[in-house]
């Protein structure tokens, strides 16, 4: 549970971003589903449109409370998070906007969650506001979406079914059917601009990060293969989440004394591998030149995304194959649409996690393996996503 009580703060959570595509989507989850009691407020830059969202909200937004606040005016970030014992913020490109509301929970001590799939951010705010956020007890927890709740949680399930201290590894085979939003495409979009400050980012965190003593985690990229355990053609992955696996390792004994994560997408005939590598590679390419990243990032707009009949259609599945100590478990995490609704879900589920539930005492910049782990397991399960264990050997 938030260690800032009820009396601290007038709300429990405080939903940033709330007029945007995926914001919109959780206020809805969150407005259909909030517990007896849940003090909750939306939040954004424009009033009008705050006003519109509550009252399309299930009960007319009744009880809902309304907060303004621009992310170019930091006394307003600052606000927020002296208003919320959680904020949970959809505003993104986060390394674009997401700095200063970071700084503010830090500092106040408020718990903050995103849906940051943008490692230079995470990177970058470990170095910052870490330190800060471990002294006020504030929890950071990045990637409360699709990126990464299923793979970090998966991962997670998945060790718990193999035997303790041993050396350990896990490898993930992402599988889905679905398309995203314009938020999402400016986000990697700008992503795949920054190779340079990424890399960057990612040597300073790895100058302040302590040491792992007497133990490893390691998250290679893998090489592209035909997965005879899935029954697939395996391409290594390079998102966030095995980043974010291989940081939940490090924090939790139970991964045991030398841990590995790999990290794939699962496809079925080789040519569809071989044309998703390539059209990855043309995107990248192209977002390095900037007249065609704004070709581009002009074909999906801020605020647009797949409608409610393609979500409907949409789903994903990851499949893990862990081994250690002569056990090998295939287990699988599943569900609707990944980008939308069940990432609206998993971050809504998220916050109310870190608000109500009985967590492990963290603070500072944490994995939602590390921070809720079981708790939030059992949130999704209940929520209707799968965790299961197909089979052990
Ligand atoms: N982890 C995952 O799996 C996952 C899944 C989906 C999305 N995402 C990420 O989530 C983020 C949001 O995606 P989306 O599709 O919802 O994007 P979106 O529809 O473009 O929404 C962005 C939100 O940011 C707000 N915003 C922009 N500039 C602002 C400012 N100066 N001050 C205050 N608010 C501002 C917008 O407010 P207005 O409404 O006023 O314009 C809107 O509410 C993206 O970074 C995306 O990559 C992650």
């Amino acid at each position: 549970m938030s260690r800032l009580s009820r009396t601290d703060r007038p709300y429990d959570i405080v939903l940033f971003g709330a007029t945007g595509f995926v914001g919109a989507l959780t206020a809805e989850y969150l407005a259909a589903h909030a517990p007896e009691g849940l003090r909750w407020a939306i939040a954004g830059r424009s009033g009008q449109k705050l006003e519109l969202l509550r009252a399309s909200l299930p009960g007319g937004g009744e009880g809902i409370g309304l907060l303004e606040a621009d992310v170019a005016d930091p006394a307003s970030m600052r606000r927020l998070a002296e208003h919320a014992r959680v904020v949970a913020t959809t505003v993104g490109p986060y390394v674009k906007y997401g700095e200063d509301l970071v700084a503010a929970c830090a500092d106040t001590g408020a718990d903050y969650l995103d849906l940051s799939g943008e490692p230079e951010f995470v990177d970058r705010t470990y170095v910052l506001h870490d330190a800060r956020a471990r002294e006020t007890g504030a929890r950071l927890v990045h990637a409360c979406g699709f990126d990464s709740v299923p793979h970090d949680l998966g991962a997670y399930f998945t060790v718990q079914q193999l035997p303790e201290d041993v050396p350990l590894t896990v490898d993930g085979f992402v599988t889905a059917d679905a398309t995203f939003s314009g938020g999402t495409f400016a986000s990697a979009l700008n992503q795949f601009s920054r190779g340079r400050q990424m890399l960057a980012a990612a040597r300073d965190r790895a100058r302040h990060e302590p040491r792992l003593m007497g133990r490893r985690a390691l998250a290679p990229t893998g090489t592209p293969r035909f997965a005879k355990e899935v029954g697939a053609w395996a391409v290594p992955l390079p998102t966030i989440d095995p980043q974010i696996v291989k940081r939940s390792a490090r924090a939790l004994e139970r991964y045991g004394p030398d841990f590995r994560y790999r990290h794939y997408a699962a496809v079925r005939h080789l040519p569809v591998a071989v044309g998703g590598v390539a059209a990855m590679g043309a995107l990248f390419t192209a977002a390095q030149l900037p007249p065609a990243r704004h070709w581009l990032s002009d074909r999906l707009k801020p605020g647009e995304g797949p409608g409610p009949e393609k979500r409907a259609k949409s789903w994903f599945s990851v499949r893990f194959v862990g081994e250690g100590g002569g056990r090998r478990v295939f287990t699988e995490v599943a569900g609707g649409d990944p980008g939308y609704g069940e990432t609206a879900k998993m971050f809504a589920e998220s916050a109310l996690s870190l608000a109500f539930d009985d967590l492990p005492p963290t603070a500072g910049q944490v994995t939602t393996a590390v921070a809720m782990g079981d708790a939030l397991i059992e949130r999704l399960r209940r929520a209707g996503l799968t965790f299961r264990v197909a089979a052990t050997r």
